[in-house]
C-alpha cells in the first residue's frame, strides 16, 4: 500500500446532514480511487451525532467550525440561490494549519479517477467557472492554509463584500490575479466538470468523457434529490427538474453506486441503535409503480437515449423510428376517420 502523507488533505464541508450524504460519498469515491491523502471534513454543529459517526469511518479528521454566512440576500437572489450564503463557512479551510497543502472539493463533487497530483500545483488553482470562464468555480481549489490568509480573506469581505453572495464571488475578488498571471493555476475542467452545463457541449463530452475526473453537481438538483429504484438499480430527476434539465444520468448513477454498494450498508449495520441516520429524505423506491423496466421495452429505450445510448442499428434505427411515426399518423388518421362516421 501506498505511504499516507501526513501533511496533505482533501478537505470538505457540510453544514448540514443532507450535504453530509454528499460528503460520504465523496470520501469513499476518494478512498476508492486510492488517495494517499488525509481526508477533512469541516463540520458545524447543525450535523447529527448519527452523521458524524458515519463521517468517521470515511474522514481521518473531522472538524467542528462556527457557520459563516454572509447574509447578502440581494446578490445571492441574483445567483438564485438563497441559500448559499452559508458556504462562507467554506473560508475555515485556510484554518487547518496542520496541512501545508490542501485541495478543497465541495460535497456535491464525486471523484472518478485518482486525482492526487492535484497537490502538485500551487495556492491558487482552480478550473474556469463555465457560467464565466474569466472567474473560476470554487468547487474544486489548491490552497495553502494560513491564518494570515483567512484573516484577509474576512477583512476583504468586510470591505468588498461578494459578488454572488457565496464564496465564490469573493475569492474571485481575493485572488483576482487568477484569470491573467499564472496559466500553472488553471486547472484543467476534467477536475471540475459540471455535469448539468457541460452537456450543452455534448460534442466535447463525447471526444473527452473518459478523462473526467471529478464531477461537480453544481445547481440545485444534487444526486442525493434524485429518485433511486431499488428494484432496477436506476435513478430519476425529481419532478421539478424533469428529464433533459439536470446532470446527465450516468453520473448521477454513479454517484448512487457508491452510496449504495459502500455508504447504504453502513448506514443500516448503524441502524436502529443509538446511532440511526434516517433516510426519510432520501427517495429510495421500490413500489410497483416502478417495477422494473422490460428489457427493450420503450421506457427502457426512452431512458437509454436518454443517457445517450442510441441504438442506431436496432431500434432506434432510422427505419424503426419512420415505421413508429408512420404508426402514429395512421392511427390519428384512424381516429379522425372514425370520429367523422
Ligand atoms: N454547503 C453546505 N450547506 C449548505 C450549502 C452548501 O454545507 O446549505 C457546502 C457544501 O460543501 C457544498 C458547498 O458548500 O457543496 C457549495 O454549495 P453548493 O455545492 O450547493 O453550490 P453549487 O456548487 O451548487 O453552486
Ligand atoms: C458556485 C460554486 C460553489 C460556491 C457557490 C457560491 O457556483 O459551485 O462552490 O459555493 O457558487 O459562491
Ligand atoms: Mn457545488
Amino acid at each position: 500500500m501506498a505511504r499516507r502523507v501526513e501533511d496533505q488533505a482533501f478537505v470538505t464541508l457540510a453544514t448540514n446532514d443532507q450535504y453530509c450524504y454528499g460528503a460520504l460519498v465523496l470520501g469513499q469515491s476518494l478512498r476508492d480511487n486510492g488517495t494517499t491523502r488525509q481526508l477533512a471534513i469541516m463540520v458545524t454543529p447543525q450535523v447529527s451525532q448519527p452523521m458524524r459517526q458515519q463521517l468517521s469511518l470515511v474522514y481521518d479528521d473531522i472538524r467542528q467550525v462556527d457557520p459563516l454566512d454572509s447574509h447578502d440576500e440581494a446578490h445571492l437572489a441574483l445567483l438564485t440561490r438563497p441559500e448559499l450564503g452559508i458556504t462562507f463557512s467554506k473560508l475555515h479551510c485556510w484554518r487547518l494549519t496542520q496541512y501545508s497543502k490542501c485541495v478543497f472539493l465541495d460535497a456535491d463533487t464525486l471523484v472518478l479517477h485518482n486525482v492526487d497530483d492535484l497537490f502538485d500545483r500551487e495556492e491558487f488553482s482552480a478550473a474556469p467557472d463555465v457560467g464565466w470562464p474569466d472567474c473560476f468555480n470554487s468547487g474544486v481549489f489548491v490552497f495553502k492554509p494560513s491564518e494570515d490568509t483567512y484573516n484577509s480573506l474576512l477583512q476583504c469581505a468586510v470591505t468588498h463584500g461578494s459578488f454572488d453572495g457565496g464564496d465564490q464571488g469573493l475569492l474571485n475578488t481575493f485572488f483576482s490575479g487568477w484569470a491573467t498571471q499564472d496559466i500553472r493555476k488553471h486547472l484543467p475542467f476534467i477536475y471540475n466538470m459540471t455535469s448539468n452545463i457541460s452537456y450543452t457541449y455534448k460534442p466535447a463530452l463525447l471526444r473527452f468523457g473518459e478523462s473526467i475526473k471529478i464531477v461537480h453537481f453544481i445547481g440545485t438538483a444534487k444526486p442525493w434529490r434524485y429518485t433511486y429504484n431499488t428494484l432496477t438499480s436506476t435513478v430519476s430527476p425529481p419532478a421539478e427538474i424533469g428529464h433533459g434539465n439536470g446532470h446527465q444520468l450516468s453520473y448521477v448513477q454513479a454517484w448512487w453506486n457508491v452510496f449504495m454498494s459502500s455508504i447504504k450498508p453502513r448506514i443500516e449495520q448503524a441502524q436502529g441503535g443509538e446511532l440511526a441516520v434516517h433516510f426519510d429524505s432520501l427517495n429510495l423506491e421500490s413500489s410497483v409503480s416502478s417495477a422494473p423496466r422490460e428489457p427493450g421495452s420503450p421506457r427502457t429505450r426512452q431512458h437509454a437515449w436518454e443517457q445517450g445510448e442510441v441504438d442506431y442499428m436496432g431500434s432506434d434505427s432510422f427505419e424503426k423510428i419512420h415505421e413508429h411515426i408512420q404508426e402514429k399518423i395512421n392511427g390519428e388518421d384512424k381516429d379522425k376517420d372514425d370520429e367523422k362516421k
